[in-house]
């Protein structure tokens, strides 16, 4: 199977990079499954139903959150009644989080697909529920080759340690674990000894002359006077689309293949080459 995952979509700029490019990419790529993270979607914060309408009519059939899961008060009820949109699944069992951190979706071939999105512990919210013991749940209630053909896991996490240490975790367990949250993409992807695509960090969906998708401006002000002057916003620039290409075994739900992808805006550019695209080129 062939499964596409994008990291934070950023404002304006990263939802018009994902309508641009996404549905080239879903065409020479093949993808069977398309996973995007939309925790900063709608100006930079959160999701609104609008935002979501858009990012899945250009080709993304899962959206997942983060720590701005909220910043828009409509994502409380609107992820109610939309099942293509999960949320974190760590959040304390007190807190009654609407929606679900976990969903089992099929796609038109009837490949069934579960989807995670988990919260890292450190140097974020200090009140989320341990995410290791969360996803532990999830992937024995759904035994990847058995109860579903693909499992991708969206780690959305400050600290790379607890990234990684969780691409281990479920090493063997999953199709694919993937960092989201720092808005830049890391040049670690592989596949771990026991067949579970890993990337630390996706990156954005987000326009790179920017400081993590912010306009530099108010960031660089903070940084050198300590004053903060206005709000964040996104910058409006070409986005970079970034995210991870994962081949999987039809047996096993394994990862055969991972590869980086960065398409548009200005950071270097990378489509992975398949066969669908190799015989397309020859034609
Ligand atoms: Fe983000
Ligand atoms: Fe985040």
């Amino acid at each position: 199977m062939r499964i596409g995952f994008f990291g934070d979509v950023v404002g304006r700029s990263g939802r018009e990079g994902i309508v641009r490019h996404l549905p080239g990419l879903r065409r020479r790529l093949g993808l069977e499954f398309v996973v995007v993270n939309a925790e900063n979607a709608a100006g930079g914060f959160g999701v609104t139903e609008s935002c979501a309408k858009e990012l899945f009519a250009a080709g993304a059939d899962c959206l997942t959150l983060g720590n701005h899961s909220w910043d828009q008060r409509e994502a409380l009820t609107y992820i109610v009644r939309e099942d293509r949109l999960i949320r974190p699944l760590n959040y304390p069992r007190l807190a009654q989080a609407p929606g679900r951190g976990a969903h089992l979706y099929e796609t038109p071939a009837g490949q069934r697909v579960l989807v995670v999105n988990l919260l890292g512990q450190r140097s974020m919210e200090p009140i989320l529920d341990d995410p290791f013991s969360a996803v532990d749940r999830e992937l024995e209630a759904c035994p990847l080759g058995q109860a579903c053909d693909a499992i991708v896991i969206d780690m959305h996490a400050d600290v790379t340690s607890e990234k990684m240490a969780m691409g281990h975790f479920c090493d063997g367990r999953a199709s694919l674990v993937v960092g989201s949250h720092s808005h830049v993409p890391t040049a670690d992807c592989q596949v771990l000894p026991n067949g579970t695509a890993y990337q630390t960090d996706a990156g954005a969906c987000a326009d790179y002359d920017s400081v993590i998708g912010n306009d530099k401006e108010e960031p660089l002000r903070r940084f050198t006077t300590r004053i903060p002057s206005a709000r964040h916003k996104p910058a409006e620039g070409p986005a970079t689309v970034c995210g991870v290409y994962v081949e999987t075994d039809a047996r096993t739900g394994l990862a055969t293949r991972v590869e980086a992808i960065r398409i548009g805006g200005r950071l270097s550019q990378a489509v992975p080459e398949t066969k669908a695209a190799l015989e397309k080129s020859a034609l």
